[in-house]
């Protein structure tokens, strides 16, 4: 089968190859076998093959295949599974080696694609969705109980745009932070109700602070990171937590720097790494609401773009370039 591999951590314009690798091992009881035909490229895709900060750069004695989500059509069953069947059109996290043809995957990671959701919206049902999942578990945890406004920067990702759909159907006061005035103008109109603040104009912070209605954030949703975190710690109010879940950004902030000792902050991780550690029962909840935001509305699901496999370096390039809105897609011929 065709896969992308690398064999060392590094940056994957640099490290990813396109090539021949044995197909994975027929499913065995409680298995299934996936043709995968569409894989998004997310942020944690690129950051897993640059490998993650603090962490060691490996080299791999089996080349590594990237990806854990994606969808494409059963092809063979193993013993003991019951609702899935060759044919069937699936989604499947988290599954490591998306990024190749084939997949084997436990049956229970593998969920039937509803009738009505398109192919593309089906690669981008479940991380996203999952993400969302975790980021409002987390802000209801930050609240106790006591709902204030909630910040969120990069507000114009995928993920982003997930949250303030969440946040206008749920009532949660929720600024936007985007990088630049395109991103903020594109984000308005999209979300008229909700504000979005570009960091690039001179006085954001006051503009936040107005936006909380001079209160600061209760919570602040972070994916950006690195230089920006004292700045977001910043807008909290004393009590209030910042959650980080990415790290888009570059350089880094002490924490010693936080002042979070005495202005009782609280810093916490969230990664949907921790998902499996849901029950089957709640984690069937979260794929059954994953799909019915798929259906319901796929134009939370935006492609940026379609690209073969063969054309990896491309799509890493598209993934990498500023002002893009959407995912960009890895795709496989049917047959
Ligand atoms: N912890 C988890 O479990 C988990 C799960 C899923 C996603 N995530 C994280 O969630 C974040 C969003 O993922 P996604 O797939 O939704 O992203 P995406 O659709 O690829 O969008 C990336 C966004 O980040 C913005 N951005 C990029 N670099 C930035 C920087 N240095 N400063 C400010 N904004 C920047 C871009 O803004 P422009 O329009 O200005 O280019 C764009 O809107 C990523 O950090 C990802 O790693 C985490």
């Amino acid at each position: 089968m065709r896969a992308i591999t690398h064999d060392r951590h590094g940056d994957a314009g640099q490290v990813l190859r396109l090539g021949e690798r044995p197909a994975p091992a027929a499913p065995t009881a409680g298995q299934v076998r996936v043709r995968v035909l569409s894989r998004p490229i997310h942020p944690g895709d690129l950051a897993g093959v640059q490998g993650f900060p603090g962490g060691p750069a490996q080299r791999f004695t089996t080349p590594r295949i990237p990806g854990v989500e994606g969808t494409g059509v059963i092809e063979s069953v193993g013993e003991r599974v019951q609702d899935l069947r060759p044919g069937q059109r699936v989604a499947f996290f988290p599954v490591p080696g998306a990024w190749g043809e084939l997949v084997t995957a436990p049956a229970d990671l593998v969920v039937p694609v509803p009738e009505g959701v398109s192919d593309e919206t089906a690669a981008l049902m479940l991380v996203n969705p999952l993400t969302l999942l975790t980021l409002l578990r987390a802000v209801e945890d930050a609240q106790h109980g006591r709902a204030g406004p909630v910040v969120q920067t990069a507000a114009g990702s995928s993920v982003g745009k997930l949250v303030s759909a969440a946040a206008l159907k749920h009532g949660i006061p929720l600024v936007n932070l985007v990088r630049g005035a395109t991103g903020a103008q594109a984000l308005r109109q999209r979300f008229p109700g909700l504000a979005t603040i570009s960091t690039a104009d001179a006085d954001w912070r006051t503009q936040v602070q107005d936006a909380t209605g001079g209160r600061g954030a209760q919570v602040v949703l972070d994916a950006v990171g690195g230089s920006l975190t004292g700045e977001l710690a910043a807008l909290l109010a004393d009590g209030g937590t910042l959650i980080t879940y990415g790290q888009l950004g570059s350089g880094s902030t002490p924490l010693e720097s936080l002042a979070l000792t005495p202005r009782a902050l609280t810093v916490r991780g969230v990664s949907i790494g921790r998902w499996m550690t849901r029950t089957p029962e709640e984690r069937a909840e979260d794929v059954a609401f994953a799909a019915r935001l798929a259906l319901t509305t796929p134009e939370l699901f935006e492609v940026a773009a379609r690209h073969d496999l063969a054309d990896f370096a491309k799509a890493v390039d598209h993934v990498r370039r500023p002002g893009r809105s959407g995912t960009v897609l890895l795709t496989s011929p049917a047959s």
